[in-house]
């Protein structure tokens, strides 16, 4: 019997909401595959529901005998459940990356990763190596009939969506070069005003070096490119993620700077080399999306954001919803981050930024101070004012920790929903699918994929995100467990058995 904490739950220092033993236990790898129809169900799939969630996120925690060092580092293994008729149709299948091929036959990391995954043999053994594996294990979706697992550093894989057979590297029909970078934060503005209401696709690349330089690309649905312009941005930047309005790619430059010495000697991850600067501001960027215009860039105090909510316009300011950290979330280098100290690293917060475009000036204040990232929303508003949010969230209404649940936001009432699957489940990033036909911002579903230690298996949560305080109204369980992932999407195609 699965038994759920409700809101207003509290947990003290000496009373975690979890074991740290079950948090670390859904982060081993899974090294089967699998396509099977889903048939433990507990509730029932709403039959309107139709459609493909793609995921992905490390599947790998270790290369042969070889712990990796942080998840971030994890090879890509994309996942799919489709959903059509009441039923489900789940498919895992790790990304066919050159380095995952060399390293699973050669049974030990050959190559280093970005987060400090060394290979074996010291520094000496990893001096000047700067070649970087592309682990295909940050985001995954589905545009222009191609189905693409990205990472940020270089260029898109392209799987089969009906069985998540790798196809190759992508350069885009030829738009990126050997290597090129393509973020792993693409947005879809709905209805873009470039382009006669029609939606397109809105992704960025950025070249980090002393200075940036940040190429912005947007492509019709078909996957033809529409527009392409490049900035050079002073100052070394650090950028995860964007968010998009009908006029502006906002950027939120971290105050970073990178040493890359004990990464060039051998001894660091290129990303362990990157330091927070709390006596530095935050730029906050807008590069016009027509790339006719100068590019923007506005001064705000210290903080740290890997993800952006939303953002619109609205009366000569540019508004912004991120997850934001007071500094920079670094676990110690040389400790296992299995064995992290939640409390001594700070927690994301939904924060709103509201940039005066007149007075070049920044306002921000707290939205939500409870632990959170991921944060989603209806895809009609994207780019447009929105009313609800749905993120990520810990258990404790306080502190860092895990994350166990997910929060509905309401930006308009200030009402909060809130689900946790305390003690023993974990979550991660939702998904908020319309319901078809609907109308209402909040008519439609919440996705969640959550880890239950209780039978080291897996399981997608779906809600009515009408009433997320409800608890799910289906719960899916897979047949294994899924490591802790990163991001998705949902396509209304079907693609399942
Ligand atoms: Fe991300």
């Amino acid at each position: 019997m699965q038994t759920y904490n409700r809101q207003g739950d509290r947990a003290s220092k000496s009373s975690l909401p979890y074991s740290r033993e079950d948090w670390k236990r859904g982060y081993l790898s899974q090294t089967q595959e699998s396509a099977y129809w889903i048939d433990d169900i507990e509730g029932e799939i709403p039959p309107e529901l139709t459609g493909t969630l793609f995921r992905v996120g490390p599947g790998l925690l270790n290369i042969g005998d070889y712990p990796i060092n942080h998840p971030f580092d994890g090879d890509g293994m994309a996942c799919a459940i489709a959903f059509k008729d009441g039923r489900a149709f789940f498919q895992n299948r790790f990304v066919r990356t050159q380095g995952f091929l060399e390293e699973q036959k050669a049974g030990k990391p050959l190559y280093r990763g970005v987060f400090g995954t060394q290979k074996p043999g010291g520094w000496l053994a990893n001096l000047f190596d700067l070649r970087l594996k592309n682990i295909a294990n940050t985001n995954i979706i589905y545009w222009g009939g191609k189905l693409l697992a990205l990472w940020e550093a270089a260029e898109p894989h392209r799987l089969d969506p009906k069985t998540l057979e790798t196809e190759g590297i992508d350069r885009l029909d030829g738009l990126l070069e050997e290597g090129g970078a393509f973020s792993a934060h693409p947005h879809i503005d709905p209805a873009s005003q470039f382009d006669d209401g029609k939606p397109v696709l809105v992704n960025f690349a950025v070249k980090a070096g002393l200075s940036a330089d940040i190429t912005i690309y947007e492509f019709t649905p078909d996957g033809t490119l529409q527009r392409q312009h490049s900035h050079a941005i002073p100052g070394f930047a650090f950028l995860h993620d964007m968010a998009i309005t009908p006029n502006y790619c906002v950027f939120f430059q971290n105050p970073v700077s990178l040493n890359p010495l004990p990464y060039l000697l051998g001894f660091r991850g290129a990303a362990e080399c990157v330091k927070f600067d709390p006596s530095a501001p935050t730029n906050v960027i807008l590069i016009p999306r027509d790339g006719s215009r100068d590019v923007k860039i506005i001064e705000t105090e210290p903080c740290f954001v890997f993800h952006h909510a939303n953002a619109w316009e609205e009366e000569g300011e540019v508004v912004v919803d991120s997850i934001c950290y007071e500094s920079f979330p670094q676990p110690d280098p040389d400790s296992d981050f299995r064995e992290v100290d939640f409390s001594q690293i700070p927690e994301g917060q939904l924060w709103n930024f509201r940039v005066n475009l007149q007075e070049n000036r920044v306002r921000h204040e707290v939205v939500e101070p409870r632990c959170c990232e991921f944060p989603v929303l209806h895809p009609s508003k994207v780019g447009r004012k929105n009313r609800y949010l749905f993120v990520g969230i810990a258990h404790p209404e306080r502190g860092n920790a895990p994350l166990q649940g997910v929060m509905k936001v309401d930006r308009e009432t200030g009402a909060r929903q809130v689900w946790s699957f305390a003690p023993r489940g974990f979550g991660g990033e939702p998904t908020f699918v319309p319901r078809p036909g609907g109308t209402a911002e909040d008519d439609g579903w919440v996705l969640l994929l959550v880890y239950d230690a209780q039978t080291h298996r897996s399981k997608l949560a779906i809600f009515d995100a009408r009433s997320i305080d409800a608890g799910p109204i289906a719960e899916l369980k897979l047949k294994y467990h899924i490591p802790y992932g990163l991001h998705g999407n949902f396509t209304s195609e079907y693609f399942g058995g």
